[in-house]
Formats: C-alpha cells, structure tokens, sequence
C-alpha cells in the first residue's frame, strides 16, 4: 500500500506542479505580454549595467547618455517587472476558464515550490539592489552641473557659461542652489518638475529672472566653504579704462577695498563684512522684484542698539508686496558665479592686451557698435559680426581699413568670442542683462551699495547711511 502510495504521490506531483503555479510560470512564457515584459526587463537590466560600467570607466561623458541610463531604462525595468504579474494574472483567468479549478497555493514542504520562493525572494533582492545602485547614481546624476547645466542647455547655456569660467567653475550648482537637508532637496526636485514642464511646453521665461526669489539663504550654503570669521583685511583692486579719445594711454585707477571681516587684531568685525557678522542684522525692505528700490533698512549693531533708515519718496512696484528681506552674501555677491562681463570692459581689455590693435582709430567706438548690435542670434553674429566691424572701418578711413585688415578681423574674432560667452538673443540676454551688486558701477539702475549707502535714508535724528567714500575704500598705501 505504502509503495502504491508513494507512487501516487509521485505521479501526482508533477501534475499539480504544472497545475498551479507551473502552469502560469510557464504560461507567462507563451503569451506576448509576458514574453514582452521579461525580453523589456532582461534587456533594460543589462543595457543598464553595460551602460554604468561603460560610464564608470569613462567611455562616454554625455548628459544625454545620463538620461537614458538612469531615467529612461529604470523607468522600462519596473515597467517589465510590473508587467509580468499582470501578465501571469491574464494567463491564469485563461487557463482557470479552461482546464480546472485548482486552488493557487504555496506549499513549503512541497521541494519546488520552496525552490521556486528561494527564486522569487533571490531575484528581488537582486532587482532591488540593482534599482537601489541605478536610484543612487540617478540621484548624483540629477545633481551634476552637467545636468543642470547641460540638459536644458538651451535654457541653461547663458548661466553655465558664464559659471564654467568663474571661480566657482568647479562648485556644483546644487551646493549653491540647493545645498544640504531633505526639506531643501524635495523643494528642489519640485521646483525642478516645474521647470522641465516649462522647458517642454516652451514657457520659460527668458531671460530667466533675476534675483531667485526662493534661493536658498546664504547662511546655509556660502558658508559651508566661506566662513564670515574669515579676515580678509584689505584688498587692492586696479581698474583700467581707455577713451575712443585716447586707445593708448589707459586712465587707472586703484583702491584699497575695506573688506574687513572678523579682526584677529582687535577681536572686532569690521569693513565691508561687517554686514554679515553674527552680531549684527541688516534688514531691507525693496520696492521692486528686482531689488534695486529699497524704501526702508533696518539695523542691530553689535552693541544692541537698532535703528531704522527710511527713504520717503520710494514708489512701490505696481503688484509687488514688499517683503522684508535679512541681508546676506548674496546681496553683495548676487554674481559669485554667472558673472557676466561688461561691453566697455571687453573692448578696453582688448586694447590692453592687443588683441585689439590700439593704433587702428576708432577701433574702440566700432567696437563697441558691433558688440552692442542686436544680431537675431549667436549664428547670426557668427555669420556677420566682423564683417560688420570691417564696414565700419570702411566707411571711417578706407585707406586705413584697407591697411589693417587683418588685424580689423583679429579684432572681430575676439570681439565675437566674447559676445558668443556674454550675449544669447534667444534667451533675451544682452550686455547688462544681470548686473552685479558688488560696488557701484551701476548705481544709476539702482544695483550696488549705493542702494543704501545714498544720504537718502534717514533715521528719526535725520542721520543717514553714509556714502563717505573712504568707509568702503582708501588709496592703496
Ligand atoms: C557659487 C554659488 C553658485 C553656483 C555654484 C551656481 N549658482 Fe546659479 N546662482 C547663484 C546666485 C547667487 C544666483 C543669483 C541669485 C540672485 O541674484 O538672487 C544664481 C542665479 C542662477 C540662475 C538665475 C538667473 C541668474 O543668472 O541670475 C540660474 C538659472 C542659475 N543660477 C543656474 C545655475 C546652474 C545651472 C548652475 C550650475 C551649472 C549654477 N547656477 C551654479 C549661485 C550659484
Ligand atoms: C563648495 C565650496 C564653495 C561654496 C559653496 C561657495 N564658494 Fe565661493 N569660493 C570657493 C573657492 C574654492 C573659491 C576660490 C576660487 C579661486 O581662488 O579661484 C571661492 C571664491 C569666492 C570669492 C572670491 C572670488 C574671486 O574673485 O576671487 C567670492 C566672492 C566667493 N567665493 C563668494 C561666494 C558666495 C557668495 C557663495 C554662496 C553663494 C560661495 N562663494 C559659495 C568655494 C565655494
Ligand atoms: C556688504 C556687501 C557684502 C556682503 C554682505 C558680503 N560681501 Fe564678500 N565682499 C564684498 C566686497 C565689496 C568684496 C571685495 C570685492 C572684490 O574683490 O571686488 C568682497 C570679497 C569677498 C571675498 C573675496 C576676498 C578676497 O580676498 O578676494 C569672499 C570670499 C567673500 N567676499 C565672501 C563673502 C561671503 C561668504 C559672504 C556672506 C557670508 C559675503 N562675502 C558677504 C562685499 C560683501
Ligand atoms: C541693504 C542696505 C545696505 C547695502 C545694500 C549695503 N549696506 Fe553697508 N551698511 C548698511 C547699514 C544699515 C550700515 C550701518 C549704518 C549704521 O550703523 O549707522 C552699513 C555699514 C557699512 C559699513 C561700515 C561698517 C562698520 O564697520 O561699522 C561699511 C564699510 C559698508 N556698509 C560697506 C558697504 C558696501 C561696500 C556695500 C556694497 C558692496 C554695502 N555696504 C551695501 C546698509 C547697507
Ligand atoms: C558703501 C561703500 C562704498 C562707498 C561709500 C564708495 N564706494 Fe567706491 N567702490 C566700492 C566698492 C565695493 C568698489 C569695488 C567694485 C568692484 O570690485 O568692482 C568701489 C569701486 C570704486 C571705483 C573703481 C570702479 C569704478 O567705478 O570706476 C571708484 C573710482 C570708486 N569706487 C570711487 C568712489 C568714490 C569717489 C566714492 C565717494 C563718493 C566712493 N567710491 C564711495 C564701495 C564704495
């Protein structure tokens, strides 16, 4: 009876075996959506590893590459993993109409089917860890100047060009954008959902605003690297300038800057970072979106006293709801990074360097007219800007243009260099587009220290914030 009994079993057991669970393993097998969804996860996983392999020793270095491998194939490699129980489900009503109406179970003692668990449990692990690794490097993925930089280059190429040559090139843009804490990360990747919306709908502004409003407070990310303790002391700076009078000669001037900070010496903050010392507090309130109206400054000063300055005839911007605003690096430094050069600038370096030959008359007017001219695009400018400028010297002295011609065109190539790193018609971004805070070059648009420092605002006893030039700077000694 025994033997006839084990007999049984063993003839039944394959039976049952290809009665439950075998049936739909193999039965994935013979629909088209279970061939589709295991071929689409098998192939994404291993398009996926090749594809990070050949990343991590530096095959290829593309944003585009990027995407693919930690987007795009994870995205198909959980769709082909949810797609497989959704198959197995459809062959099983399938089978279950047809053949019998066996119950579905799991049966430990059964040796296949703890085989079959072993299995299941083993390949999970191993998608897991795979999506885990692929989830990880996506993470640093989308947190890489490239990809900021690079994949929305349209949209980005005015702000990565003009930080790839700053001194913060080698700064990750998320350090300053972004910096650490989860609050700020989700923050982050929302905002970033919304601007590839933008991006894919075309409905980006451009030029892309400036101040960034919910940029994250200097304390938390500037700090990290910079530190306001930090004693700077003073700093000479040399500014050179020519006239379309007089190319050759250059006007320079040099200052001393009181940056100060944090004295060892006398244990005092002072100079130009005083504003940021932990014991005192600047608050401002702007006119504008653009920062460039303040209509009252409040003060804490180091020995308690508080004070505030108000400026009368400050005009709100139609829709804007002033906000008050506590001053940190960046409303000096508003370009530590995207720094953007300035026309005048370009030109006189030019004929300080040569690149721009000084003896050419004019050259330093028509230089300036073709850098400002408003070419429909970088291509256009490409196709005409030093043509343009030979024109120019053309109509002022043939005979001259003639004679230096090819240092008319050397001229225009460096010229189009610069406005090729300056100038993006596309995005609305001219010369001056994004001006600097830092000094008070600009003064007359309303940038820089003299937003403040203008005699204009007053406390109660009629005192002002003062514009004595040598609070900021001295004649270097
Ligand atoms: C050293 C810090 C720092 C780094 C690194 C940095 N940024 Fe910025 N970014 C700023 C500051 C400061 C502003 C201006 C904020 C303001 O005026 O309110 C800014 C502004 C911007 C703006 C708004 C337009 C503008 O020019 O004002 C964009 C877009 C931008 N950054 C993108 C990037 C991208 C992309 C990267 C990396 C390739 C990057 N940033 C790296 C500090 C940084
Ligand atoms: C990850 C570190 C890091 C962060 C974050 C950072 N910086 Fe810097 N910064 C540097 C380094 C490194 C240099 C020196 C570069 C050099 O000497 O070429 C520098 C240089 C500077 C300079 C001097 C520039 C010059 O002309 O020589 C200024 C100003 C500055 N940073 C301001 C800022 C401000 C403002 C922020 C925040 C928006 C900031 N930095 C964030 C690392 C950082
Ligand atoms: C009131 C305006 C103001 C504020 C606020 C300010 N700075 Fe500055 N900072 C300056 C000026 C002006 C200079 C000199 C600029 C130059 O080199 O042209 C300077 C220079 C620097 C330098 C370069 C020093 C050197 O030796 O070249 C660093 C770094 C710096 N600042 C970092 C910071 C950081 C970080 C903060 C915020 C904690 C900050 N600054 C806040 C105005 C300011
Ligand atoms: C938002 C307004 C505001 C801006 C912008 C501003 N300051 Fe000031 N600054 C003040 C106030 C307020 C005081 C303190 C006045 C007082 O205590 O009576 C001050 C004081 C100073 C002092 C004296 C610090 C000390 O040792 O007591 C210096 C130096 C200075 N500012 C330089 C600058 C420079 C340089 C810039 C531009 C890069 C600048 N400030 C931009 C508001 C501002
Ligand atoms: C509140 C601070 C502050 C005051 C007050 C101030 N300056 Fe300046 N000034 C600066 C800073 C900061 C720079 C450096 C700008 C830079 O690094 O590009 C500067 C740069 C300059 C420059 C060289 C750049 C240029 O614009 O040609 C000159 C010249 C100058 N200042 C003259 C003056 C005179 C004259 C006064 C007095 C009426 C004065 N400044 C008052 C902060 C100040």
């Amino acid at each position: 009876m025994a033997t006839e009994n084990n007999n049984n079993e063993e003839q039944h057991q394959p039976r049952a075996d290809r009665g439950a669970w075998g049936h739909i393993i193999r039965g994935i097998w013979r629909t088209p959506l279970g061939v589709f969804s295991i071929v689409l996860t098998t192939v994404s996983i291993t398009l996926m590893i090749l594809g990070m392999a050949a990343e991590l020793f530096g095959f290829f270095h593309n944003p585009y590459v990027g995407i693919f491998i930690y987007m795009i194939l994870p995205g198909c490699m959980v769709f082909g993993l949810l797609l497989i129980p959704v198959a197995a489900y459809l062959r099983r009503r399938q089978w279950r109409k047809g053949i019998a109406k066996d119950h579905l179970q799991l049966n430990l003692s059964n040796p296949k089917h703890r085989l079959f668990l072993i299995g299941f449990v083993i390949l999970t692990v191993i998608n897991m860890v795979i999506l885990g690794v692929v989830g990880y490097e996506g993470y640093h993925f989308t947190d890489s100047p490239y990809f900021c930089g690079m994949v929305c280059h349209k949209v980005m190429a005015p702000e990565y060009t003009a930080y790839k040559r700053s001194p913060h090139g080698r700064v990750s843009c998320v350090e300053c954008h972004i910096g650490p804490g989860a609050q700020w990360f989700v923050r982050a990747k929302l905002s970033g959902l919304r601007q590839v919306y933008a991006v894919l709908t075309n409905s980006y502004s451009r030029p892309i605003p400036s101040p960034v409003e919910a940029l994250r407070p200097a304390r938390d990310t500037c700090e990290a690297c910079h530190w306001p303790e930090k004693f700077y002391g003073k700093k000479v700076k040399q500014f050179i300038s020519f006239t379309n009078e007089d190319q050759v000669n250059p006007e320079k001037t040099e200052i001393a800057l009181h940056i100060g900070g944090h004295n060892p010496s006398t244990g005092r903050f002072e100079g130009i970072h005083w504003h940021v010392s932990k014991d005192v507090e600047v608050k401002y309130l702007a006119a504008n979106e653009k920062r460039t109206s303040i209509a009252r400054v409040k003060v804490k000063r180091p020995d308690g006293s508080t004070d505030e300055f108000v400026k009368s005839d400050v005009e709100v911007e139609d829709g804007y709801k002033p906000k008050w605003r506590t001053m940190d690096c960046i409303d000096c430094h508003n370009r530590p990074t995207h720094i953007y050069e300035v026309a005048d600038e370009v030109v006189d370096f030019g004929l300080l360097s040569k690149k721009m030959n000084p003896e050419i008359k004019g050259i330093r007017e028509d230089g300036l007219t073709v850098l400002n001219k408003k070419y429909a695009s970088q291509d256009d400018a490409k196709k005409n800007m030093v043509n343009d400028l030979l024109e120019l010297q053309k109509k002022r002295d043939p005979v001259q243009a003639a004679k230096h011609e090819q240092d008319i065109r050397k001229a225009g190539q460096y010229l189009l260099a610069k406005f090729l790193g300056n100038v993006w018609p596309k995005m609305n971004v001219w010369w001056g587009t994004y001006k600097s805070h830092l000094g008070h070059q600009n003064a007359d648009e309303g940038y820089g220290c003299w937003r403040c420092h203008d005699e204009e605002h007053e406390n109660k006893e009629g005192e002002t914030i003062t514009q004595d030039c040598s609070l900021c700077h001295d004649d270097p000694e």
